[in-house]
């Protein structure tokens, strides 16, 4: 079997690709009790959520429909500043549907709540969110996920579709980055 080698930017491995794949797929179990059999809308944040909604998609049993969204926080690099703007909205009508929004990380909660003030709009049956990382400390504005894969320090990660200036989506765990990248 190959060894895995870390990327030579990583100062620490996080969260393990094992623990990750467990975490998700618990994570669709409780997805699958909340709806039972209902159909669900849903929404991808981009392009965070790639690689994690692809896992979880593909454990959930219910009928499903996939749409995405790109919102984008203007200023600073490593962390959004106070606004957020909707550059590409979901194409499919979402009244009346149960829709689950889908991102990486729930940090100061401006994104989400930012598309979630918009979702409601559209008068879904149920709108709820699912993120695999949550950093609560990091909270601007207040927000709780419905489906919270891990929550983890003040600290920012990348890996598993988390970004640096669009770098290490690929990394199949969640890191910390050595200082001075
Ligand atoms: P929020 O609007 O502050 O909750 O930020 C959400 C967005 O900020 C996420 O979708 C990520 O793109 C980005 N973000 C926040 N924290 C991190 C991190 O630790 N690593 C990578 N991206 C992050
Ligand atoms: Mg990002």
């Amino acid at each position: 079997m190959a060894r895995t080698s870390l990327h030579p930017d990583v100062a620490e491995v996080l969260i393990s690709q094992a623990r990750i794949r467990r975490r998700i797929a618990a994570l669709a179990r409780e997805i699958a009790r909340c709806y039972g059999h209902a159909e669900v809308s849903i929404i991808g944040v981009l392009n965070g959520s790639m690689v994690f909604l692809g896992e979880l998609l593909r454990q959930l049993p219910m009928q499903t429909r996939l749409d995405s969204v790109v919102a984008r926080s203007y200023g600073a690099r490593t962390t959004s500043n106070g606004r957020v703007s909707i550059r590409r909205p979901w194409h499919l009508s979402l009244r009346r549907k149960h829709v689950l929004l889908v991102d990486d990380i729930l940090d100061t909660g401006r994104t989400l709540r930012r598309i979630c003030e918009r979702i409601r709009r559209e008068n879904p049956a149920s709108l709820r969110t699912c993120v695999l990382l949550d950093k609560p400390s990091r909270r601007v504005v207040p927000f709780t996920a419905d489906f919270v894969g891990f929550t983890i320090p003040d600290k920012f990660v990348v890996g598993y579709g988390l970004d640096f200036a669009e770098r290490y989506r690929n990394l199949p765990y969640i890191a910390v980055l050595r200082r001075g990248i």
